[in-house]
């Protein structure tokens, strides 16, 4: 079935393909060829964050497409600015700059070089299972890398009161340019990092005048339950990476920099020239995609539904069958006491129509902030239909 469906495809995801037709998609549902309609607990790769199809963002894109949907270096359309403008509001980067790309791994590389031209040398402080994106660039990490590996820092009996004289921070080098923190997903393992030890790394980072990116394309718009991660963290980041759930679906990403950044002197000659970059249709479908959660009031319910999800699946926890349940907002993982009832888990939950991400040992679930109660009730029937 998969090689009937991907001839001329080069499948490169990783992934297998479990439908390999889908036809249409509408709120949390897609439907297949045959009309077979699935609940799509992973919205796509996490980026439909108000539902496949959506019906005003359909309506902003026929709007878009008959006005201008690519422009050009040299002429622009005013909707990019006004779309900045609304994304500099709920980044709370007052007089600070955007940049519309198309890709997560772009809006991280973007804003990595622009650090890199601010210092004239770079050395990335990261965690050790923080995920960036798909660039070899982000992946290859060695010479002018700091891997910080907080394994330990998970179980420390002082993760609470972290305290700089640990010998795991006095390690971090003074000469980082910038900490790209993900606030949360951790290589999509939903593992969220103590508090105190990221206000740590900031500071020390921040104290040697090195800059910090919150990578917010899995935990941004609303998928925590604020409207950015970094926020559960007190932190103030220098710039912000954007993506996925502000297309919903369509591609396109935002490197925000903070108001001291977009005016550094080096930065004057700084060029990045890739041709969609602040494309008009990208823009108009991150305003409205913006516009649209604050009016249905989406962070409200990604918190409130999101913790109703996680007491109810906490309970579930036993330790044969389930081992642990971790949760922000609606990013929701479920882990398996093993690999084996994961998969056979997952699979079951296909038959019956409900998509989950398996990350081999877990289950991840980020359905779209506007999903329907009655449908998580579903979910979570089913769930315990087949684990008991
Ligand atoms: C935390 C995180 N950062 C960056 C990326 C890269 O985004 P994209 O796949 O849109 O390039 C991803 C993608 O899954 C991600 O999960």
């Amino acid at each position: 079935m998969q090689e009937d469906a991907m001839k001329n495809i080069f499948n490169s995801t990783g992934h297998y393909l479990k439908i390999p037709d889908v036809t249409k998609g509408k709120g949390a549902y897609i439907f297949d060829e045959k009309g077979k309609k699935y609940l799509d607990l992973e919205s796509g790769v996490w980026c439909t964050s108000i539902g496949h199809n959506n019906k005003q963002v359909n309506k902003t894109i026929r709007k878009q497409l008959k006005k201008i949907t690519h422009s050009g270096f040299c002429h622009n359309s005013r909707i990019v600015d006004s779309a900045a403008a609304e994304v500099l509001d709920i980044t709370e980067m007052k007089d600070g700059k955007c940049v519309f790309l198309c890709s997560g791994s772009e809006a991280i590389e973007y804003l990595r070089q622009i650090s890199k031209v601010i210092f004239k040398r770079q050395k990335t402080l990261v965690l050790h299972d923080a995920y960036l994106g798909s660039y070899s660039s982000l992946n290859e990490r060695k010479d002018n890398w700091h891997i910080f590996n907080w394994k330990a820092c998970e179980e420390c009996k002082d993760k609470e009161d972290c305290r700089k004289e640990c010998e795991k921070l006095k390690n971090i080098p003074s000469d980082i340019t910038e900490f790209i923190f993900e606030p949360g997903s951790s290589s999509g393992f939903v593992k969220f990092p103590p508090k105190k030890l990221i206000r740590n790394i900031t500071d020390t980072v921040k104290s040697n005048n090195g800059l910090v990116l919150a990578n917010e394309v899995t935990t941004g718009i609303g998928r925590t339950g604020k409207w950015f991660g970094f926020q559960h963290y007190g932190i103030k980041p220098d710039m912000i990476s954007i993506g996925k759930g502000i297309g919903n679906g369509y591609p396109v990403s935002v490197a925000v920099l903070s108001k001291k950044m977009a005016k550094n002197e080096n930065l004057k000659n700084f060029k990045y020239m890739q041709s969609h970059q602040n494309d008009p249709m990208g823009a108009a479908i991150a305003k409205k995609v913006i516009k649209i959660i604050k009016k249905k009031g989406l962070i409200d319910s990604s918190e409130k539904n999101g913790q109703y999800l996680l007491n109810i699946l906490t309970k579930l926890t036993d330790n044969k069958k389930i081992t642990a349940i971790r949760g922000r907002g609606l990013m929701i993982a479920i882990e398996f006491s093993s690999k084996k009832l994961c998969d056979n888990t997952y699979n079951k939950l296909i038959e019956k129509n409900f998509i989950t991400c398996n990350r081999s040992g877990f289950l991840r679930i980020d359905p779209p902030l506007n999903i329907k109660m009655k449908d998580l009730n579903r979910f979570i029937k089913e769930l315990k239909k087949i684990i008991n």
